[in-house]
C-alpha cells in the first residue's frame, strides 16, 4: 500500500530540531520520549494519570501506516527524542497530539513539530485537525492557534479544538 506521507519520510532540520518520521513499530522511541515526560505532562497528554504505557498503548502509539503518521524531533547532541507529534487520519480530518520532553518545553520545539505535522497533513489532503485539550494548557492552545482557523467545543472537562487548515 502506498504510504500517503512517503514524500516526507526523509528528515528535515528546522530551527535546531531534526524532524523525522517514526518507523512503524518503533516502540522504543515512543517509550524513550514517554520516559522524559513528568507526571504533569503525562496528565496533559493523556487526559489523566498515566504512570506507564501498557503494551497495547505502546503498540498503538508506535503504529505507522496510511492513517497513522508520527514525527519525532531530536536536538543536536542528544540521541534520545525531544518530542513527538502524531496524527490519526479519518477521511479529510485527523486527530493530533503532541508531547515534548519536560527538559525541552517552552523552547519552540512543540511549535516546530506542529507546523511540520500540519504541512504533512495538508499535503495528504487533510483539511481539519482535531485536538483534545484537558484542563488548563495555555501552551497547546497557543500552538494550535498558530496552525490555522480554530474553533473549540467543550465536552465534560475536556475541550475539543478543531483547526481548519
Ligand atoms: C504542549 C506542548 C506540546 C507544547 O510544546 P512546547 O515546545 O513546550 O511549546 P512551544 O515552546 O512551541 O510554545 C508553544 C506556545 O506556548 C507559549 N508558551 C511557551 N511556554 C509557555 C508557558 N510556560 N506558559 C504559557 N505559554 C507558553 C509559546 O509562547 C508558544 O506560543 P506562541 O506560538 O504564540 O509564541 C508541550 O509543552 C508538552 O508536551 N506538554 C505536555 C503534553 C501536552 O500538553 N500535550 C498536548 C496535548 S495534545
Amino acid at each position: 500500500m502506498r504510504h500517503v506521507y512517503a514524500r516526507h519520510m526523509q528528515s528535515r532540520y528546522v530551527r535546531g530540531l531534526t524532524v523525522r518520521s517514526l518507523r512503524n513499530g518503533d516502540a522504543e522511541t515512543v517509550s524513550a520520549l514517554f520516559a522524559r515526560l513528568g507526571e504533569r505532562s503525562r496528565e496533559r497528554r493523556f487526559c489523566g494519570a498515566k504512570p506507564r504505557l501498557s503494551e497495547v498503548e505502546l503498540a498503538n502509539l508506535a503504529r505507522v501506516d496510511r492513517d497513522h503518521h508520527v514525527l519525532v524531533g531530536y536536538v543536536d547532541g542528544d540521541s534520545e527524542p525531544a518530542g513527538i507529534a502524531r496524527l490519526v487520519r479519518d477521511g479529510s480530518s485527523a486527530e493530533i497530539a503532541f508531547a515534548v520532553a519536560d527538559k525541552y518545553q517552552s523552547r519552540g520545539f512543540g511549535s516546530i513539530l506542529a507546523s511540520e505535522l500540519a504541512a504533512d497533513a495538508r499535503a495528504a489532503g487533510i483539511t481539519r485537525l482535531m485536538a483534545t485539550v484537558c484542563g488548563d494548557n495555555p501552551r497547546i492552545v497557543a500552538l494550535l492557534q498558530r496552525l490555522g482557523s480554530i474553533d473549540a467545543r467543550w465536552g465534560g472537562g475536556e475541550r475539543e479544538f478543531v483547526v481548519g487548515l
